[in-house]
């Protein structure tokens, strides 16, 4: 991505981005793509697990899910109709080695080879996500990301889908969102694949991060230009800012969610208050020689994922949460208050300031993107019917996106080096464990149809996109 050539500036309520700032989209394979058995695409935890009863709302799956796999031209031209100029998808493993190991699937790769070709045509620029959380089953089978084996496998299948796609795509990034795969795959099992393990969690956010550093390497000696990893850092706040439990407290939750993959990866290795953390946990022999170095090879980009802020209070008699091992007894998490999103998540931009403010302060040197912001509404009417909505007038959703730009905007002009925007998402899709119940699309799918129905948001960003600013 280029540099800044312009600063952003404001006239009142106007502003207006830096020039090259780069807006698009955001989706993932299992969310969107459906044909879950085509040309020889093999099972993913996600299958399993949608399919295990209870894991997934009313147990939705991803087998037909938005169709993209076969509608991806139209989609794209979509995608041009609205001005989008990027659009970050992901990569399903499964289609590129079925079982996760030995030769490339020719007729997966030809399915990206497409997508590509068509996003080139179309003057869109693609960013790819080499993991969005679809493991081959047959890999999770010896372990999964608590087996060290699985970040070996992950940098040979890196090669193979930089082999075919290097030549026409610039911006590659390795793991979406560790701290899903790591603490609620294998921590309080909300995702895939279901274990509930505080010790699995911890191995495997160790092995996460050395999947994302031999991928890294292999890619950069491939002759990738820009190499990165999507974060979802959190920006954690005490309940009580005069409070020194409470600071405690937020000290604790950030070294478990944010500087456990951050300083390794930007900070040369694993901080010794989260070191200390883990090891009452798990004896943490599976950090071995050289792996923080390999972890903290430099990267080009570093993918923010950002919904809302968190609370917390220092207390004795702390709850925790189980996606947070070793917090029970010591903190409790606040309820979220104030405006929610369908998911119930905050609405808070002036979290997104501060987290990128922090991000810059802290990990100098590494220009910033954003990979994913957005939120859940209900978006009524908007039901699925044979004909689909006329319209879908989402006004929380567009406040929503106004609120968090400015506030990206706010961070740009305190000096935060932030190359650019992408909507979560592009298309209501599988939201995981909540199923199609929660929509998160500009564009409304109906599921019944699949047809797709921009909604007021869409054509709201295809004019902050043209006019670059609001
Ligand atoms: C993120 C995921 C993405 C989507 C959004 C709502 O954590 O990366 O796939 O589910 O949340």
């Amino acid at each position: 991505m280029s540099e800044h050539s312009e600063q952003p500036n404001r006239h009142g309520n106007e502003i207006r981005f830096p020039e090259n700032f780069l807006w698009g989209t955001a989706t993932a394979a299992y969310q969107i793509e459906g044909a879950a058995r085509d040309d020889g695409r093999g099972p993913s935890i996600w299958d399993t697990f949608s399919r295990t009863p209870g894991k997934v709302y009313q147990g939705h799956t991803g087998d037909v899910a938005c169709d993209h796999y076969h509608r991806y031209a139209d989609d794209v031209a979509l995608m041009a109709e609205l001005g989008l100029r990027a659009y970050r998808f992901s990569v399903a493993w499964p289609r590129i080695q079925p079982d996760g190991t030995g030769p490339a699937n020719p007729r997966g790769l030809d399915f990206y080879d497409r997508l590509t070709d068509t996003l080139l045509d179309r003057g869109i620029d693609p960013i790819v996500t080499l993991y969005h959380w679809d493991l081959p089953q047959a890999l999770e089978d010896r372990g999964g990301w608590t087996n060290r084996d699985t970040a070996e496998h992950f940098a040979t299948y890196a090669t193979a889908v930089y082999a075919r796609l290097g030549d026409r795509i610039d911006v590659w990034t390795t793991l979406n969102e560790p701290w899903c795969s790591a603490y609620l795959g294998y921590g309080n099992g909300v995702h895939a694949p279901g274990e509930r393990n505080a010790a699995a969690a911890f191995t495997a956010v160790h092995h996460l991060l050395l999947g994302h550093g031999l991928a890294a390497r292999a890619l950069r000696a491939a002759g990738a230009r820009s190499v990165g990893i999507t974060v979802n850092p959190a920006d954690v706040r005490p309940a009580d800012p005069q409070s020194a439990a409470d600071a405690a407290a937020v000290r604790l939750v950030d070294g478990l969610h944010n500087r456990i993959f951050l300083d390794p990866l930007l900070a040369g290795g694993y901080p010794d208050d989260v070191r200390e953390h883990v090891a009452r946990i798990v004896e943490p022999t599976f950090i071995r020689d050289g792996d923080e170095k390999l972890i903290a090879a430099p990267i080009d980009l570093l993918g923010i994922n950002y919904y809302a802020p968190g609370y917390v209070a220092g207390r004795p008699d702390g709850a925790g949460n189980d996606a947070y091992p070793g917090t029970e007894g010591a903190v409790h998490f606040l309820p979220p208050a104030g405006p929610l999103t369908d998911m119930g998540w905050m609405i808070e931009p002036a979290g997104l300031t501060r987290l990128l403010e922090r991000l810059a302060a802290d990990y100098p040197g590494v220009p910033l993107l954003i990979t994913e912001n957005g939120a859940a509404f209900p978006d009524k009417p908007g039901t699925d019917s044979p004909d689909g909505p006329a319209q879908v007038i989402d006004a929380d959703r567009i406040a929503y996106l106004d609120g968090h730009l400015r506030a990206a905007h706010e961070a740009i002009s305190r000096g935060v080096d932030l190359r650019g925007y992408l909507v979560w998402s592009f298309l209501d899709n599988f939201e995981w464990a909540e199923g199609y119940r929660k929509r998160f699309g500009i564009v409304h799918v109906d599921y019944l149809t699949q047809r797709r129905t921009p909604k007021a948001s869409a054509r709201w960003y295809q004019e902050v996109i043209s006019r670059n600013g609001l």
